[in-house]
């Protein structure tokens, strides 16, 4: 029998989504709204201990309306970790603002609290205090968030958390994403549990989510007829694919452990290969790994990165650049920035690993054979 294609990071259903879609069904609440969406809500507060949340279409859409929240003008300065996805970004320009990056610590991959400092004391001299902070938590690990939250309350600049990479972590024994006035998680295709589509918004203030809310259902005026004072969004989760949120909560944890367990076995493989590194775990915290990430030094290693990515490829195995920072990226050529070589050198060594937590033995063990094998033919 051939072998199966190996991706990234696939879905992996726990077995009471079907179940809980089934009542979706038999309620007929086929909609933006309805009893699942209320539960996941409420049960998603639960987990990560937040007093509101709001089920939307998506991360992304969750980032959006935390930018709306803070009515930001045109030309006003929203600072952001330069290692990221672009989604983390894109909504600043949205709402028509300007993004500052910061650069990444080798320690934890995350933004450089010293560099942030630099950033906000240097754009308050030019002029242009910051009107938010958005901190990604990458690839499963969370940020150092109290020294970022120090800051922010120092310099009266609104905190937003990216965690849509980092649910399931900690930082403290608390969750990412709940610090700072609120936070932002991503139940994308490829993330650690799944709606196929879909995010959540957080926060400890009700005014806010009530609010995001309301901007999400097209602002709609209480009145019987539809009014509107407000421009508005077509931003909801729909209710079938909360109840599919619901069962996937379920099984976080197991699926925290496998992907952790993918990591370790990464880590028992390589360990004899030169120049192999992996993403460090801050001590501060739990991370998931949700995609194991190593980086690759060519002059130890005798091969590189891409080489290593394209062998996969010949063999259907699935791997990624660790993402192209954002202060390299074309769309924000000439933002401002802090640093940027850290994360400059992460994605020209970075790689991240087949790590979904329903990868069996005999798959893991064909990527630690393709990878192997091209260290044996560099190395002659
Ligand atoms: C760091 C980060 N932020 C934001 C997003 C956006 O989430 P979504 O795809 O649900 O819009 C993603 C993933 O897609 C992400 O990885």
């Amino acid at each position: 029998m051939a072998n199966r294609r190996i991706y990234l990071s696939s879905p992996h259903m726990g077995g009471d989504e079907i179940t809980l879609v089934q009542e979706a069904f038999a309620s007929n609440w086929i909609a933006p709204l309805g009893p699942q969406v209320d539960a996941f809500e409420m049960e998603f507060s639960t987990l990560v201990g937040t007093k509101q949340s709001a089920a939307l279409a998506s991360g992304t859409a969750a980032l959006h309306l935390s930018l709306r929240w803070l009515n930001l003008q045109p030309g006003d300065e929203v600072i952001c970790s330069s290692l990221t996805f672009s989604a983390s970004v894109n909504p600043v320009l949205y709402e028509r603002a300007t993004p500052v990056f910061v650069d990444s610590d080798e320690a934890t991959w995350n933004m450089d609290p010293v560099l942030l400092r630099e950033a906000i004391a240097d754009r308050i001299r030019r002029g242009k205090r910051p009107k938010a902070v958005i901190l990604v938590h990458i690839y499963g690990q969370s940020a150092d968030i109290d020294p970022v939250a120090a800051l922010c309350a120092e310099y009266g600049i609104p905190l937003i958390e990216d965690a849509a990479e980092a649910l399931g972590a900690t930082y403290k024994g608390r969750t990412p994403g709940t610090t700072g006035l609120c936070g932002i998680y991503s139940f994308n295709g490829n993330k650690i549990i799944t709606t196929s589509g879909g995010g959540m918004l957080v926060s400890n203030d009700s005014v806010l989510i009530n609010k995001a809310r309301f901007w999400a259902t097209q602002s709609r005026d209480p009145a019987p007829h539809y009014q509107h004072s407000e421009v508005g969004f077509n931003y909801r989760l729909s209710n079938v694919l909360a109840a599919i949120g619901r069962g996937q909560l379920r099984v976080l944890a197991a699926r925290v452990d496998a992907r952790r367990r993918n990591c370790a076995y990464y880590e028992n493989a390589f360990k004899d290969l030169p120049g192999i590194t992996f993403m460090p775990e801050a001590n501060y915290g739990r991370c998931t790994r949700w995609l194991t990430c190593i980086t690759i030094r060519p002059d130890e290693a005798g091969t590189d990165r891409e080489k290593v990515r394209l062998a996969l490829a010949e063999h259907d195995i699935e791997a990624r650049p660790v993402w192209k920072p954002m202060h390299l990226q074309p769309i924000f050529a000439g933002a401002p920035r802090y640093g940027g070589a850290v994360s400059a050198r992460l994605f020209e060594e970075g790689l991240c690993l087949p790590s979904g937590s329903n990868l069996t033995e005999p798959e893991l063990a064909r990527v630690v054979d393709v990878i192997r094998g091209e260290f044996k033919r560099a190395r002659g």
